[in-house]
């Protein structure tokens, strides 16, 4: 099996690389803060407390499929929803860390990406994915950059997209999120033991992939 585990702070590029990674190997993308995006917006379009949504989110079928290139979160139920930018938006932003520290909502989306882990060869990032979601991954890597960096490119994103916001406004966010995610008690931001860490402050993404490349195709051919 190949399976690649990318962890890292908002901004620290994991997804960028992560689609390229799946292309290049051929592997199932899975964007596991889409998942805690999507409990997010369900809180917020049903007025569900956590506990109801919890159970709801159990129920729900999630898939991730393109459209046109672009790689959509996909619940299949008793209609069919396919999610992107609504999972963006500054409401589901502002909340998502909340969201994603409770337990049960926790454990209700681990189960769902440990099963596709378990069944496709894929590249999942998130924030707990060499620690709890694959520990046993055959590459696992921890994306790095500076608070500056990542909210310059969080902010790049914004401005290309129309969104109205300031950059202090985008660095106060990403500050607030990494000190919610590294400190909450159940699966926090952390470095596997065993991750390779990168700080990709100063690289292009090219550079990057390129690191990770030539790491995985020097391990594929021992
Ligand atoms: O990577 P992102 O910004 O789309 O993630 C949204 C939020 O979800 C982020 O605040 C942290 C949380 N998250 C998490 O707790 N565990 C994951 N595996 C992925 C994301």
């Amino acid at each position: 099996m190949l399976r690649i585990a990318i962890d890292g702070p908002a901004g620290s590029g994991k997804s960028t690389i992560a689609k390229i990674l799946a292309k290049k190997y051929g592997l199932l993308y899975i964007d596991t803060g889409a998942m805690y995006r999507f409990a997010a917006y369900l809180m917020l379009t049903t007025n569900r407390n956590l506990n109801e949504l919890v159970d709801l989110l159990e129920e729900k079928d999630i898939t991730f499929e393109y459209k046109n290139g672009e790689q959509y979160l996909v619940v299949k139920n008793d209609d069919i929803l396919y999610l992107k930018d609504e999972l963006r938006s500054i409401e589901v932003t502002s909340i998502v860390s909340k969201v994603a520290s409770n337990k049960d909502i926790r454990n209700a989306l681990t189960k769902k990406q440990k099963k596709i882990a378990s069944k496709n060869n894929v590249v999942m990032d998130g924030r707990d994915i060499g620690t709890v979601v694959i520990p046993d991954a055959e590459f696992k890597f921890f994306l790095n950059a500076t608070l500056n960096e990542r909210a310059k490119r969080r902010y790049k994103d914004f401005v290309e997209k129309g969104v109205k916001i300031t950059f202090d406004e985008v660095l106060e966010d990403i500050k607030k999120r990494d000190e919610m995610d590294v400190k909450r008690e159940v699966a926090p931001l952390k470095k596997a033991d065993d991750a390779i860490e990168i700080d990709t402050t100063g690289l292009t993404i090219e550079d990057v992939v390129s690191i990770i490349d030539k790491i995985i195709s020097k391990a594929i051919k021992q």
